[in-house]
């Protein structure tokens, strides 16, 4: 331990400690430095939930064991110290404890789902995506993967997470953070840290609930091992960013909605639709020769589903239900644009359900900024097909040009809205369904923000 383990008539340092026999030295020295007698401590701690009897604190103080959570808050307070140092020490030497798994030869941990996607195209989104994992060049080694709802950018990355595994022998973690799961709230990074941890084999510690402390135990459990981690569905910036730090040997990938352009210095990839042929061939993939003779009709059926992977993969799940249907009977059916949406869900998965997530998302955040985005987005539902500028976007939405503009920026940011196209915007045929469907059924999130104060530029 550090020479200096008192701080100049302060209490003594906890993050001094190297073992547990140094930190209960620490822990009678500030007996010491209070001053107070066994029985004081004992009668300070009585207003507790769990106090501590003057046994308690006579056997842990000459134990050699990190003393349990509720002891050490409990102790460090009644001392008259702050207990959050000695809490962040407490939790580091626990996991110095747990032991670097490498280092006792423990098996690597292997967590990402069994199922390898089979993707159909996407060969030149997967190389670059597999490049940027393994070869990050001077970037750190984050790699974002963003697109629209229902792209197929978990599938992606999940697939390249496999033909990627060998290279990363201390293991693989996945974790779900469910940013797009309908009906599930996102995780909160405490929740997602203490799922990581769990998965690494480190045994919870209940009584641990704070985030920093959490992360800076993952930090701490992650040092030196070449693992690969995917944390998929990520719902924002601030969800995923304090679980992102550099790892020296590790991998990070992340994908989300969001473009999530604020992560510094990481590898920011991102994906669109099918191409017209690889969306006919999915389609063909998933029915079978004999129901996609007509090629006519699944180039339809593709074109109606805007090729999108989630679309496509719910319009072929309703065409296997009903083996006697032919093509057309579907895209009869989504010619409609009023029944488009109602028809694609199936058991288990419903793409209105999943565009709702990305509102939900916007709605639920409290930012003034992403209120006016769904105001906005809202509004959208009035355009007509095809590429349009902030000027028609600002009378369909009724603001100001400038505002439409900010809140058009965020919906590309959210990936609602594509703006790939210079000075134009586009939305996807389905976004918009969804969009004026939500228009011709307010909800009160909408009215809430009409009865705002008005946001100014
Ligand atoms: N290239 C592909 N070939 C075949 N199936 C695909 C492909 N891409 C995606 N899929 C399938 O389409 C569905 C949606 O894909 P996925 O969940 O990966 O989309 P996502 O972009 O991650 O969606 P979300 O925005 O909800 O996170 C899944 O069933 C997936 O297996
Ligand atoms: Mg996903």
């Amino acid at each position: 331990m550090n020479a200096k383990n008192e701080t100049h008539n302060g209490p003594p340092c906890p993050e001094n400690a190297n073992t547990a026999a140094d930190f209960v030295v620490l822990l009678r020295q500030l007996k010491e430095w209070s001053g107070l007698t066994l029985r004081t401590i004992e009668s300070r701690t009585r207003g507790l939930d769990r106090p501590l009897s003057r046994s308690t604190i006579a056997a842990t103080l000459a134990r050699d064991k990190i003393p349990r959570h509720h002891f050490l808050a409990a102790y460090v307070q009644a001392c008259g110290a702050d207990p959050s140092p000695w809490q962040h020490a407490r939790a580091r030497l626990a996991v110095a404890a747990a032991g670097d798994g490498r280092a006792h030869g423990v098996v690597p941990v292997q967590r990402l789902p069994a199922h390898r996607p089979h993707l159909v195209g996407r060969q030149t989104e997967a190389d670059e995506l597999r490049q940027a994992i393994l070869d990050p060049g001077a970037g750190t080694p984050i790699t974002v993967l963003s697109g629209g709802p229902g792209v197929g950018k978990s599938a992606l990355a999940l697939h390249v997470a496999h033909a990627v595994a060998p290279h990363f022998p201390d293991g693989q973690l996945y974790l779900n953070l469910h940013g797009a799961s309908p009906g599930r709230a996102p995780l909160t990074t405490a929740q997602a840290a203490a799922a990581l941890l769990d998965a690494l084999g480190v045994v919870p510690d209940r009584e641990i609930r704070e985030a920093d402390v959490l992360h800076a135990q993952l930090r701490t459990r992650l040092r030196g091992l070449r693992m690969l981690i995917v944390l998929d569905n990520a719902a924002s910036v601030a969800q995923v960013l304090p679980l992102l730090w550099t790892p020296e040997s590790g991998r990070v990938v992340v994908t989300s909605r969001s473009s999530l352009t604020t992560v510094d210095g990481a590898c920011h990839r991102s994906l669109g639709p099918l191409s017209a042929r690889h969306a006919v061939a999915m389609l063909e993939g998933l029915l079978g020769p004999s129901r996609t003779a007509v090629t006519r009709s699944v180039h339809d059926l593709a074109e109606l589903c805007d090729r999108l992977p989630l679309a496509l993969r719910i319009a072929a799940a309703r065409l296997m239900c009903r083996p006697a249907w032919p093509v057309t009977a579907l895209t009869e059916r989504l010619a409609n644009e009023d029944r488009r949406l109602d028809q694609l869900s199936t058991a288990g998965l419903c793409l209105r359900a999943s565009l709702a997530c990305s509102t939900d998302l916007l709605s639920a955040s409290g930012a003034s900024e992403d209120r006016l985005a769904l105001r906005t987005f809202d509004g959208l539902g009035a355009l007509r097909t095809g590429p349009f500028d902030v000027v028609a976007a600002a009378r369909a939405v009724g603001l100001p040009a400038d505002l439409t503009e900010r809140a058009m920026e965020r919906l590309v940011e959210v990936n609602l809205v594509d703006g790939s196209l210079p000075g134009h915007y586009v939305l996807p045929e389905l976004i918009r369904l969804f969009a004026a469907e939500r228009a011709a059924v307010p909800r009160r999130a909408i009215v809430a923000v009409e009865r705002e104060e008005p946001v100014t530029a």
